[in-house]
């Protein structure tokens, strides 16, 4: 992989498929095997699937030998402790393979703060899961015209929690504008572009290592995937509604293989 932070694009994209709060566990195992099955020639993109939490156990043995990695929806910061309802990354370490944290649903709809995300992608680390930050402003804050002081502010609290920074492979960003989030108001290739390059040169100025790979996601489809794959700084997709579908989530995938290769020849 080339570090973006020497001005080379990444050549490896990400696509990862959060399922939210859909399937049953014997749908989820099914969409698994659709989803290995619609990827298999996939070579140069990271593909992952987050099914939620009950699923993930009966999920793990479809992905063993696809290359599909497991990630989960969310985690606790705490090991382990009188926390009803929570799992810890330690519960998830050395079988699940990466953590999504920070997601606009969980600051949304539930509360949570910028300074816990930091905690549970802190936590995800030291247990050796790869994470998914997702950051992102609301409609009202890109009205007002403060898109990257919404987006610094998120990230900014993360880096707030870390004492070194991470290893520019432990961690992926994922630029999701809520307004673009299940509404099929995809942000243009342009918006993202602009925000996903701001990120990763926010990140730069605070982490000399360089800059993880941002993927986008809002609203991310078969017929908009390779134009957004086609800017300089996406690397990649986190995929919400479609990823229910494993045929056109691969569609998306090899959308990413495309503009893989494509960056290869540039
Ligand atoms: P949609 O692709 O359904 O808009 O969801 C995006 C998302 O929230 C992925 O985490």
């Amino acid at each position: 992989m080339t570090d973006a932070s020497q001005g080379v694009a990444f050549s490896r994209p990400m696509v990862a498929g959060n399922w939210k709060m859909h399937t049953t566990v014997d749908e989820g195992v099914a969409l698994a095997r659709a989803v290995c099955a619609a990827v298999a020639a996939t070579r140069r993109v990271d593909v992952a699937v987050l099914p939620p939490f009950t699923h993930l156990w009966a999920v793990r043995p479809v992905l063993e030998g696809t290359g599909v990695r497991l990630g989960a929806q969310d985690v606790f910061w705490k090991g382990s402790g009188a926390f009803t309802g929570e799992i810890s990354p330690a519960m998830l370490a050395g079988w699940c393979d990466m953590t999504l944290v920070g997601h606009s649903e969980r600051r949304h709809l539930f509360g949570e703060r910028d300074d816990e995300v930091g905690k549970k992608f802190v936590a995800s680390l030291a247990h050796g899961l790869q994470v998914i930050l997702a950051v992102g402003e609301t409609s009202e804050e890109r009205d007002d015209g403060r898109t990257f002081d919404v987006v610094d502010r998120q990230l900014d609290a993360v880096f707030a929690e870390l004492d070194g920074p991470p290893a520019v492979d432990a961690w992926v960003i994922a630029y999701e504008p809520v307004w673009a989030i299940g509404t099929g108001r995809t942000a243009t290739p342009e918006q993202a572009q602009d925000v996903v390059a701001h990120i990763k040169q926010h990140v730069r100025a605070r982490f000399l290592d360089g800059s993880p790979r941002v993927l986008y996601g809002g609203s991310v489809t078969p017929a908009n995937a390779a134009s957004l794959f086609a800017e300089r700084d996406i690397d990649g997709a986190l995929v919400g509604g479609v990823s229910l579908r494993a045929e056109e989530f691969g569609v998306i995938v090899a959308a990413a293989e495309t503009a893989a290769s494509a960056r290869d020849t540039d």
